[in-house]
């Protein structure tokens, strides 16, 4: 609170940081903890001891302990108070609450500390702290950092240090990558480093590695780390641009569900005020100005991870063709493993919802550091890959909150394909091509909506499928980034074994897997590769394997050779993806629900992979 001298309650207290970590659980559900003022006093009158409380699991069983806790006497008012509160998701140390945040300093709790990221050097700092006496109860890298900071604070020479001088000591001793914030009794009513969030205020300040903000006297003080010394450390205050609702589930189940649901109206946002119908003009504002230099560029190179992957597989024949440069399509973790060659004439573009993955982003500086021109495709404005590239397009699919991305897919899937357009406008031997597919674009919004209708012919479908073990999804040419995205879906949210095949490599290995127990899902479209496919459909049905289709409406010589189909409205070839993948996010939703999971809250996995 800003207001800090404003008497609250604790209960107040606890119910705001509860909030608000309620809102971000999405990004980390294993165990959450809080850490507040507690009633003993100081002769100046301020609160000087931290209560912490953690508890494993969800934001729900920390609130229950809240309440459920009679040390914690949740009348008392507290006159200053500056609670912090974390979500995890377990890297170092199992979910327990131990492992989980705030980590404290020794049993008066004099330092706490939350912390997002991963610290490399732990095991040198926590030999070095436990030389000097310090004993640790977490199997965490966080927990040398409180430790850390009461040794510099007790080793201080001058009698008064201040506690954002103490932090940056602590963290010009940290390797690896982290966002912290401070709490302490020496400082009441003090942190190091603050987040807004959406309830309380739109007004956000995104920091910058190096930056330290403290809040001290109810007011906010940023400078740079002193090995930054001359840089400026001011920073624009930005308004957030999400309403509440934004971030609510509405009537839907799950988030996943609302954002499937979303995608007539996300699609339509990534192209809004983008495309000209009347002139058949792109214009992506972000990339203007770098227009020339891509164009004479020697290479596309299309990097992200998980389903930012997919949505440049699901591009990339389209990208060839548009702007008939070679398109690579990488993993990012996969090509920093693989120290790939990157030069000065390639175009690199680093596609993410998040704006935050870790892998992503260090290749990034990766494909900076060798001179090539970075382009971020991401959702999230501020985001480091956002702020990091040269330019960008945001898909502005709005917040996506579902551990499972669905939207952010299908307008990353827009968004490089109006790439596409943008880069072919003066190519007369493109043009009826280029015209075809931005009257696709106009009509896709619609044919999204169609597809959702299919949903009850869909759950009618996974509830004769839930209980099997495994969900095989073929097909091939524009269709495979959706049988990769959708077994992607199948195995992250409902926990079966799924794979995403090129059915034309099914005679190369994968056909030993049929038989008439095993569910395939098989993608057969009308476009190049249908006849193709159709030999696939015939090889899967010799060995009495029974494909459930999707394919295009009014296809009989599909519907006679099928168990079961789910017809689809026809776009153009290179669009049809985004159609295609619809019926998949919807029967990985209604799998998942059938198995009695929380659809939101996959088990193992976090919104956003702040860590390599
Ligand atoms: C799958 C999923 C992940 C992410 C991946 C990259 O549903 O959400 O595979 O796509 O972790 O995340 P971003 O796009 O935020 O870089």
């Amino acid at each position: 609170y800003l207001n800090y001298r404003v008497p609250r309650t604790r209960k107040e207290i606890f119910d705001t940081l509860v909030k608000g970590l309620q809102r971000l659980e999405y990004r980390g559900y294993d165990s959450a903890g809080v850490g507040v003022d507690g009633p003993r006093k100081n002769d100046n009158g301020d609160n000087v001891n931290i209560c912490l409380i953690k508890k494993r699991g969800k934001v729900k069983a920390l609130d229950e302990e809240l309440y459920k806790n009679d040390s914690i006497d949740l009348d008392i008012e507290l006159d200053t108070h500056f609670g912090i509160a974390h979500t995890r998701w377990a890297t170092h140390g199992e979910p327990n609450a131990v492992n989980c945040h705030p980590h404290r300093s020794d049993k008066n709790n004099e330092f706490v500390v939350i912390h997002n990221g991963i610290i490399t050097n732990y095991k040198e700092l926590r030999k070095y702290l436990k030389s000097k006496g310090y004993k640790f109860e977490s199997e965490t890298d966080t927990e040398v950092i409180p430790k850390l900071i009461k040794y510099v604070y007790d080793n201080s020479e001058n009698d008064y240090v201040s506690f954002s001088t103490l932090v940056e000591r602590v963290i010009q001793q940290l390797e690896g990558a982290f966002a912290l914030v401070f709490k302490s009794i020496h400082f009441p009513g003090e942190a190091v480093a603050t987040s807004a969030i959406i309830e309380h205020t739109n007004k956000v300040i995104y920091l910058r590695d190096d930056d330290i903000a403290a809040v001290a006297q109810g007011k906010l003080s940023l400078h740079r780390m002193s090995r930054c010394a001359g840089e400026d450390p001011n920073r624009a205050i930005q308004t957030l641009q999400m309403e509440l609702q934004q971030i609510m589930k509405g009537n839907f189940k799950a988030f996943m569900q609302k954002e499937i649901f979303e995608q007539p109206e996300s699609v339509f946002n990534t192209m809004r005020g983008r495309i000209c119908f009347e002139t058949n003009t792109v214009v992506l504002g972000g990339l203007k100005d770098h227009l020339k230099e891509i164009r004479r560029c020697r290479r596309l190179i299309l990097i992200g991870c998980g389903t930012s992957f997919h949505a440049g597989v699901a591009t990339r024949q389209i990208l060839e063709e548009l702007t008939e440069l070679p398109v690579m399509v990488e993993l990012a973790s996969d090509f920093l493993d693989r120290i790939t060659p990157v030069f000065r004439d390639d175009v690199c573009f680093f596609i993410s919802q998040s704006g935050e993955t870790a892998d992503t982003l260090m290749t990034l500086r990766y494909c900076q550091g060798r001179g090539a021109l970075t382009v971020g495709i991401t959702n999230t404005v501020g985001s480091s890959i956002s702020r990091e590239t040269d330019c960008g397009v945001h898909i502005n699919a709005g917040p996506e909150i579902g551990v499972a991305s669905t939207k952010a897919y299908t307008s990353q899937f827009v968004a490089l394909t109006m790439f596409g357009l943008m880069m072919s406008e003066d190519r007369i031997s493109l043009q009826k091509r280029r015209l075809e597919i931005i009257n696709g674009l106009r009509m896709l919004p619609g044919l999204i909506k169609e597809v959702l209708t299919l949903d009850d012919q869909i759950k009618t479908i996974a509830s004769e499928l839930y209980q099997q073990r495994s969900l095989l999804v073929m097909g091939r040419g524009y269709n495979y980034a959706t049988c990769m995205e959708g077994a992607l879906k199948i195995k992250e949210i409902t926990y079966m074994h799924s794979e995403g095949i090129l059915a034309g490599e099914l005679k190369h290995g994968p056909l030993a897997l049929i038989d008439k127990h095993m569910p395939v899902i098989m993608i057969i479209m009308k476009d190049a590769c249908y006849t193709k496919c159709h030999n696939a459909l015939q090889q899967v049905t010799a060995r009495q394997g029974r494909p459930i289709i999707l394919c295009c409406q009014d296809d009989p010589e599909i519907t006679k050779n099928a168990y079961k189909t789910i017809e689809l409205p026809q776009t153009v070839d290179c669009l049809q993806g985004v159609l295609s993948v619809i019926p998949l996010q919807l029967m990985s939703f209604h799998l998942a629900v059938l198995r009695g999971y929380d659809v939101d809250c996959p088990r193992n996995l976090a919104k956003s992979v702040t860590v390599e």
